[in-house]
């Protein structure tokens, strides 16, 4: 994207992308109850937030926790069981015409976890990125490799022409997610989902992708859901952070809320599991006791209870509703007084 594509007029106060209620159900084939009923996993359960131009939002939870599912419901890849997603106002969940589908794909972009196994290897970096110029029609034929160029400069890979003619094997791993980046940028895309994008890098140059973001973030004013399991990365690029557990979010407000003054035991024991905040993003996956149960059938209780430490009677017989206990910061948990 060109610095002249800089979206001035952008009102950074509307939401592009707004969640509502999404649910996401997977039926469990097999395993039949009594009834003929079949076991349910809830994958996605109520989830609630919006992408803001010019925001990080981040979705933080240990593995299974849902969050890439989350994110196949925004790129819709996924169907919802239930739930609206709002993009620009408008409810897409029901628009299935492929001009609506295709329309909505160009512009709510995602990049992948590993940036290998997303580039076609007997291709050149210059290839990927004219093929969804010319196939979204972004650029006539004439203007694709000044554009080309451009892409490449933007996520800092120069000399361009150079990065252009490279196959994707001669290219470190953090830059072949600088490509992945780049090609998502190629069709001006509003929302950009970020599934994990520097867990498969080195340490030493994941710094550098998560910069890259907040830099597009400013410059371009993309909405960005960032997804990870490191609690440190989301507090170094994330405006807004929304903790997940077992399909659910249980904590969710603005990134110095959550991370510095946390409610939820879950997020306590998240932060707990970060030796030094400072020290960033050494490789660790997040590790506390246990690991998230899927919630296959999950009945009356709160989904965390059996891991957490101070869990009370309530805990285990009813589910906890997120509640606004401080202006802007939800939580989760039967600590905090529920409505009636
Ligand atoms: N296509 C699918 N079919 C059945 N279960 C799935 C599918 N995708 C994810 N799940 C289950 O949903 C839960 C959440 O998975 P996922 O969204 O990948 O979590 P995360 O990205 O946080 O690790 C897991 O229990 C996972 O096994
Ligand atoms: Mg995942």
């Amino acid at each position: 994207m060109s610095a002249e594509a800089i979206a001035y007029d952008v009102d950074t106060s509307v939401p592009i992308l707004e969640v509502q209620g999404l649910t996401k159900h997977f039926s469990m084939g097999g395993s039949m109850l009594p009834w003929g009923h079949r076991s349910t996993l809830h994958a996605v359960d109520d989830v609630d937030f919006a992408l803001y131009p010019g925001r990080v939002t981040a979705l933080v939870g240990e593995s299974g926790s849902g969050k890439s599912t989350v994110a196949r419901l925004l790129a819709r890849l996924y169907k919802p069981t239930a739930g609206h997603i709002l993009f620009h106002g408008e409810d897409v969940v029901r628009q299935n015409s492929r001009r609506h589908v295709l329309r909505y794909r160009g512009q709510v972009q995602m990049i992948f976890q590993d940036p290998f196994g997303s580039l076609n290897p007997v291709k050149r970096i210059g290839h990927h990125l004219a093929r969804p110029l010319l196939l979204h029609k972004v650029a006539p034929r004439s203007e694709v490799p000044e554009r080309v160029r451009q892409l490449l400069t933007t996520v800092g890979l120069v000399p361009a022409d150079d990065y252009a003619n490279k196959y994707p094997h001669q290219l470190s791993g953090g830059q072949r997610q600088r490509v992945c980046i780049a090609r998502a940028l190629a069709v001006e895309p509003d929302v950009l989902l970020a599934d994990e994008p520097i867990s498969m890098l080195d340490v030493s140059i994941r710094m550098g992708i998560l910069n890259l973001i907040l830099d597009l973030k400013r410059r371009e004013n993309i909405a960005f859901l960032y997804i990870t399991h490191d609690i440190a990365s989301a507090r170094y690029v994330a405006d807004e952070v929304l903790v997940m557990y077992a399909g659910q979010v249980v904590e969710r407000g603005e990134t110095d809320a959550v991370l510095q003054a946390p409610l939820h035991p879950y997020t306590r024991l998240l932060l707990s599991a970060v030796p030094n905040p400072e020290g960033g993003l050494s490789h660790r996956r997040v590790e506390v006791r246990g690991e998230v149960q899927a919630a296959i059938n999950p009945g009356e209780a709160c989904r965390f209870a059996s891991r957490c430490p101070v869990a009370v009677e309530a805990s285990h017989c009813k589910t906890p509703q997120l509640v606004e206990v401080q202006p802007g910061h939800w939580v989760r948990c039967h600590l905090y007084p529920q409505p009636d």
